[in-house]
């Protein structure tokens, strides 16, 4: 199988992204258990795809919602999100400390280095801000698990990923004047075990069983 670079991989799997997988099911239930302060806060979602985790934003609180991506085709499919803009993580079009809360959700593995990304979300970022980054775990890309999907007409393809451990992380954010604050997975487990009884995958389940799926890291900017 081609493995596919983001912007290619992206515009083929935009017409069905929306539609949750074990991955992002997991994604979601990490992140809901940060509990993350939204409330009045003006929230940047950076990667933010078809913008499916805005709404979750704006029902918290968020006084402003806004995404932006690198893939147009995703972003078309955002229906009526307001201000999003495609551009990538490394030059985000957004002024010096212009959000409290700077989402960046299953992206940076799509990155061959990390600095650059963590550098412009922190700058982003307000004094005492917070930068959520979630990313597929190094622990299931080790065990030999790849991020593929399948396209609206059911074609099977893979896309790039690069393994960045909590250590490439933790140090790329460290250089940006990020520190660490939370740090969480989401393994394979009962949650999501429909989603591979759906696919006839159930073979698949038991091998995975305990598997960290997810990774999550919660930064706060110094002033
Ligand atoms: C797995 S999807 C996650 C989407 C969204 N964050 C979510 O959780 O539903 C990864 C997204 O990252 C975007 N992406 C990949 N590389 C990027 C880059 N260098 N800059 C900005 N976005 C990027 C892709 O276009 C895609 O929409």
């Amino acid at each position: 199988m081609k493995i596919l670079a983001p912007a290619q991989g992206y515009a083929l799997w935009a017409p069905t992204y929306s539609a949750e997988t074990a991955v992002s099911a997991l994604e979601a239930s990490v992140v809901a258990s940060l509990d993350l302060p939204l409330d009045g806060k003006r929230v940047l979602d950076v990667g933010c795809g078809v913008a499916r985790r805005l709404a979750g934003a704006r029902g918290a609180g968020a006084s402003v919602a806004l995404g932006v991506d690198l893939t147009p085709a995703m972003l078309a499919q955002a229906g009526g999100e307001p201000m999003l803009a495609a551009s990538d993580v490394r030059a985000l079009p957004v002024a010096d400390g212009a959000f409290d809360v700077v989402w960046c959700r299953l992206v940076l593995g799509h990155l061959p280095a990390l600095e650059q990304a963590y550098a412009e979300l922190a700058r982003v970022c307000a004094p005492d801000g917070i930068v959520l980054v979630t990313d597929f775990h190094p622990a299931a890309a080790a065990a030999g698990h790849r991020r593929t999907f399948r396209d609206a007409g059911g074609a099977l393809h893979e896309l790039e990923n690069h393994v960045h451990d909590v250590h490439a992380h933790r140090l790329a954010a460290a250089r940006a004047g990020l520190s660490l604050r939370d740090l969480r997975d989401r393994v394979v487990g009962d949650t999501v075990r429909g989603f591979y009884e759906r696919a006839g995958r159930l073979d698949m389940y038991e091998a995975q069983l305990g598997l960290p799926l997810v990774l999550a890291l919660v930064f706060t900017r110094a002033e």
